[in-house]
């Protein structure tokens, strides 16, 4: 038989499929830049720079039924998440991290011919989700101060238009969405997904007055969530979300059996236990992102977009400066940011909120870059000039 070299070929849907780049590791950023990992900063996945209260890795440590499966159902879980959300147990369903939640929700409403609409600039990974699900994502631009624009949106709907997603605080541009506009989309019959991953950084009345509490009055709203920012577990992979009962048991049907390990269940249990370290770190972070945007405000070269989550936009608006040029200064000292391919976010970077110190180096960089544009006009060329990759 021959035994030639011809390759299974590959769906081409799948094919099709641009990959979603996440915010480069540390590990890959020391290997390409040559700067060592203990002088890295990393700013560019809204990661907190805090670890989990410590009652997770003590908890970690003690257990020791890890030989066996988890709950299927996270029971125990669920009853506390319930008290934290304020929702039923019998509306939640957890997942490996939130995305996985989104890929999941897609595939239950989604396949080729339906649409999803979505207000950009935002979370690139429902693009990734809707074309993997052999969908098409209609992206209507927001307002210049990124609130939604609704009359377009409501205009640019079609009879394919299966789901709404719309993201608060909206990652990159940190606003909330608005309650009138919430319900105005609400009223389209579509289900509107809101991917709450940063509300806990928006301040207690958008935390108390969250959709989520709404989701059992609607056959057409769900609130997704995660564990990955505020409580400090993005490594152990913890999302859930608030659905309409019937939507439950669809979305469960999408999941591989044990979708969520058990170190990421005593993790959130313990973290559930522990609110009031939460609180604290919470404060200490919005506190930090005020600092920050303030610092970004007193550059020249800069436009800040006020934020509620635990990152801040800001624009390059000095023509003088590239954003390349901005990113090499950055990146030679070891500062790693968000940057973006998409036209409307080409002069934009995104810096997650980091500790007191991380905000205090990043003030230096940024004010020798603003003495050099003062100074000649152009930034010095960093020696060390790195090739940015995304
Ligand atoms: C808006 C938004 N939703 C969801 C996620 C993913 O969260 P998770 O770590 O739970 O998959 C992110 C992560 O950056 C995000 O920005």
């Amino acid at each position: 038989m021959e035994r030639g070299n011809r390759r299974p070929s590959i769906r081409p849907d799948i094919a099709r499929v641009e990959e979603y780049v996440p915010g480069e590791s540390l590990d890959a950023f020391s290997a390409r830049t040559g700067v060592p990992v203990e002088r890295l900063i990393k700013l560019n996945s809204n990661e907190s720079p805090y670890p989990p209260s410590p009652r997770v890795a003590a908890a970690l440590g003690v257990f020791t039924a890890y030989n066996l499966y988890p709950d299927p159902d996270g029971h125990t879980l669920s009853d506390d998440l319930a008290r934290y959300t304020g929702v039923a147990p019998c509306h939640l369903v957890f997942s490996n991290g939130s995305n996985e939640l989104i890929a999941q929700l897609w595939r239950v409403f989604l396949g080729p011919g339906d649409s999803v609409l979505t207000c950009s600039p935002t979370f690139s990974l429902y693009t990734t989700a809707t074309t993997l699900a052999g969908a098409e994502l209609i992206a209507v631009p927001r307002r210049d101060d990124y609130e939604i624009d609704l009359p377009a949106v409501l205009g640019a709907l079609r009879d394919d238009t299966r789901v709404i997603v719309l993201c608060s605080p909206n990652n990159p541009t940190g606003n909330l969405l608005a309650r009138a506009d919430l319900d105005a989309l609400l009223a389209t019959g579509r289900l509107v997904v809101v991917d709450e991953a940063y509300i806990e950084f928006a301040g207690d009345d958008a935390l108390a007055h969250s959709p989520i509490q709404h989701v059992p009055d609607h056959d057409n709203l769900v609130v997704l969530r995660t564990f990955s920012k505020w409580a400090g577990l993005a490594g152990l992979r913890l999302g859930y979300g608030a659905f309409p009962t019937w939507i439950v048991p669809h979305v469960r049907k999408l999941q591989l059996p044990f979708e969520v390990n058990l170190a990421a269940h005593i993790a959130a249990r313990e973290t559930l236990a522990d609110l009031p370290y939460l609180r604290r770190r919470i404060a200490e972070l919005v506190a930090e992102r005020d600092h920050l945007a303030a610092i970004l405000a007193e550059q020249p070269y800069l436009r800040v977009f006020p934020s509620r989550g635990n990152f801040v936009l800001a624009e390059i608006t000095d023509p003088r400066l590239s954003v390349a040029a901005f990113r090499v200064r950055m990146e030679s000292t070891g500062i790693i940011l968000r940057y973006f391919r998409t036209p409307d976010l080409a002069r934009h970077v995104r810096l997650t909120v980091g500790t007191a110190a991380d905000t205090d180096a990043l003030a230096r960089v940024l004010a020798g870059l603003r003495d050099d544009l003062n100074v000649s006009g152009v930034p010095a060329t960093a020696e060390r000039a790195v090739e940015p990759v995304h």
